[in-house]
């Protein structure tokens, strides 16, 4: 019974593939020297395989299990990151390479809030600092999340100009209602988030 229930429980996790390490992409330089925010997208959805590749590129597994591709400080690797799709709200487990549905349905509104545009994205990605996991939250520990949350930001922003895709970075949207829907602690703050999906 116990087991049935885990097994439930998990249903909706997603085991993405594991990311295309040849994909094409335009140089680092051409990504930096073109990159521009994008608040229209087409409808055109996301593929797991996509998914996968932007989610690494945001904050996935570099060099080894405990590095990121996105640094931290102290490589204290805080930043949680949530995945809003048209159908659930998942947490990326980077060295699972998985999907971990937190909650269910369309919730994209709560990223948009107010900025319409923000919810017509198929994905929308929110950067979470978790002060558990930093060790503290004095003011210093909120700037170096804040900084953390910018680097795993713009390396989105770049990845999306690199490969085609378009994305914002936006500090915009309900406080509140995310941390009720993802049931997080006074430790742990939204603090940015990109909505991604193809130009229109
Ligand atoms: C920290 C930060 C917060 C931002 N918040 C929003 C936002 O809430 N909504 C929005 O539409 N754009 C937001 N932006 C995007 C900026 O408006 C945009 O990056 C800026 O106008 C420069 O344009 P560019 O990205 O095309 O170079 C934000 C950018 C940053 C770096």
């Amino acid at each position: 019974m116990l087991m049935m229930g885990i097994l439930m429980a998990n249903a909706q996790d997603i085991k993405l593939p594991a990311p295309d390490m040849t994909q094409k992409s335009m140089s680092v330089v051409d990504a930096l020297a073109t990159r521009h925010s994008v608040r229209e997208y087409s409808n055109q959805e996301l593929t797991n395989q996509e998914i996968s590749n932007l989610c690494w590129a945001a904050c996935g597994v570099s060099r080894d299990d405990a590095h990121r591709t996105a640094p931290t400080a102290m490589n204290r690797k805080e930043i949680r990151l949530y995945v809003f799709t048209s159908a659930n709200v998942y947490e990326y487990i980077a060295t699972e390479n998985l999907l971990k549905q937190v909650a269910t349905g369309d919730q994209r509104k709560l990223i948009a809030a107010g900025q319409a545009f923000a919810q017509t994205a198929p994905v929308s990605l929110l950067m979470v600092i978790d002060f558990d996991l930093f060790g503290g939250n004095n003011e210093r520990s909120v700037m170096m999340g804040c900084v953390d949350a910018g680097n795993v930001s713009e390396n989105i922003n770049l990845y999306c100009q690199a490969v085609g895709m378009a994305t914002v970075p936006r500090a915009t949207h309900d406080t509140n209602g995310l941390k009720q829907l993802l049931n997080l602690s006074d430790n742990q703050m939204p603090i940015m988030n990109n909505p991604v999906g193809f130009p229109k």
